[in-house]
């Protein structure tokens, strides 16, 4: 087997790139206003209630729909996943692992495909659609060579006349709850990380997504996964999401998407209810408040690129976007102009045109509340650029920057997810450590600084699941740099690094007297 190594992103300033993926938009064009329905152990199941899944930069295209689930479909699925269980759990890892192998192999050959999928359905630009696939195939390709890594589990000692074996059986039924903002790379992940560790699952993916996620169901069909490992099951959130996270025989949850939402999972998933025979595990990534802090003694362009582009990539809609700068002050008026100049040079528009840098965001929920946090920032902080939304055909808002925003504003506590930055001044780096680390969450930061002291300090003191020394704080790669954060970022629970699967698990001691 070859050694791990994360999929290339796509070079779209040569023609023939960007010619297959407009031809995958093409197709993607043609292949809209379909009907996607529930699967149930390879049931294909069409229900009477739908969600429409919609253009976010273009309200009036219809990507498809979707058949919910009620409350019997979903004890369905439950049923079924619980019976599937009882033979997957005993599939050679390897072979488990092989289906994986494959739909990597098939998601890398129908790649451009997907990413149009995410172009329709979440408004993501052609660089960060193509990223987002490429994170997918990642996860497949990382999560099943990890498999194989802890199939036999850890060796353990054994005294004279005893035989001592240590290792990890899968847990039973888990839920997946995706994200919008990673609809195929998280969506997937999770979904992979619970299957190939040998568990059967029920994904619920984001209400504004569900295609992209359809898709990948299909394509783990073809590639070989047994009927009843996968189930879809779309549905509310209040109603679907409640009940099979409450229910007994639900062994653990994966969420990813708000703090909100995590709470209430992680709560509700505590309480043992009737018939319940285990603690449920709570796997959760729910967001940040993430910080790009500048040094004086730093290469201020890369300050700036590194302050724009993890502010504004994919509209701010990422959990680990880089949603505040703190700058020293003695370099705060320059590296404020050129972080307003850059940012004014971004094009906002169509993510169909490899020329546009921010699409459109999520929904007209965003937008709203994207909207009014502006409106806070006009009272917190000194507009430099953007500031203004338009909703008429899409949900478009300028990438917006706010200065002078006092560290306790709200804009620099408070999670917004959209292209709202605010910049704080700080007098010295013990300052800058301090406002880097005064929100509730803690997933991911950026220092910029060529002072080796200073980089120390923070590797100590900036406490953050994933810390960046001289570039932006978006961006983990699978296997490179594991990903998740702390506080109230959720589980810390490291998507894509070497004990994720190990969460899907649990650990078996076996001890044998001679
Ligand atoms: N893993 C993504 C990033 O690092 C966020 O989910 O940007």
């Amino acid at each position: 087997m070859q050694p791990y190594t994360h999929e290339p992103l796509t070079n779209f300033s040569e023609e023939k790139n960007k010619k297959a993926f407009q031809d995958a938009l093409d197709f993607v064009q043609s292949q809209l206003g379909k009907h996607y329905p529930v699967v149930i152990g390879g049931e294909l199941i069409t229900t009477d209630k739908k969600i429409a899944s919609i253009n976010p930069a273009n309200k009036e295209e219809v990507i498809g729909t979707v058949s919910m689930v009620d409350l019997e479909l979903a004890e369905s699925a439950m049923q079924t996943a619980l019976t599937t269980f009882e033979t997957w759990k005993n599939w050679a890892p390897e072979h488990r692992a092989n289906i994986i192998f494959r739909a990597a192999a098939i998601l890398r050959r129908r790649k451009h495909e997907f990413s149009s999928y995410m172009v329709k359905e979440a408004g993501k630009p052609w660089k960060e659609a193509d990223a987002d696939t490429a994170e997918a195939i990642d996860f497949l390709e990382y999560y099943g060579r990890q498999m194989l890594k802890i199939k036999d589990g850890f060796p353990v000692n054994s005294r004279f006349g005893e035989f001592n074996q240590f290792h990890y059986i899968p847990l039973g039924v888990g839920i997946i709850i995706s994200p919008f903002n990673f609809p195929l790379a998280i969506m997937a992940g999770t979904t992979v990380a619970a299957i190939v560790s040998g568990n059967t699952v029920l994904l619920k993916p984001a209400n504004s997504t569900p295609i992209i996620a359809a898709k990948f169901v299909e394509l783990m069909h073809e590639a070989g996964l047994p009927n009843g490992v996968l189930n879809y099951v779309p549905g509310s959130g209040a109603e679907i999401g409640d009940y099979l996270v409450d229910h007994p025989k639900t062994r653990f949850v994966s969420f990813t998407g708000s703090r909100e939402v995590g709470c209430r999972i992680y709560e509700r998933a505590a309480k043992v209810n009737p018939g319940q025979i285990w603690l449920k595990r709570v796997i959760a990534e729910m967001g940040g408040k993430d910080t790009v802090v500048v040094d004086k003694d730093a290469d201020l362009d890369l300050a700036v690129s590194s302050i724009v582009y993890s502010a504004f990539g994919f509209s701010g809609q990422k959990c680990s976007a880089g949603s505040r700068a703190v700058i020293h002050q003695d370099v705060y008026d320059e590296v404020l102009e050129k972080v307003v100049a850059l940012t004014k040079t971004l094009t906002l528009g169509s993510p169909e045109s490899l020329d546009t840098y921010m699409g459109p965001v999520i929904d007209e929920r965003s937008f709203k509340k994207i909207m009014s946090y502006i409106e806070i920032g006009k009272q917190e902080g000194r507009l430099m650029t953007g500031g203004e939304g338009d909703d008429s055909k899409g949900y478009f808002i300028q990438p917006t920057i706010f200065a002078d925003v006092d560290e306790n504003a709200r804009i620099m506590l408070e999670e917004i997810f959209g292209p709202v930055l605010a910049i704080a001044k700080a007098r010295d780096f013990d300052h800058m450590m301090r406002i880097a680390n005064n929100t509730d969450y803690g997933l991911t930061g950026a220092l910029v600084s060529n002072n080796r002291e200073h980089i120390e300090r923070a590797r100590r003191e900036f406490h953050v699941g994933n810390l960046y020394f001289n570039r932006g704080c978006t961006g983990a790669i699978v296997g490179y740099q594991p990903f998740g954060g702390f506080n109230m970022s959720g589980t810390d629970s490291k998507a894509g690094g070497p004990d994720y699967l190990i969460l899907h698990m649990q650990a078996k001691t076996t001890s044998e007297t001679l």
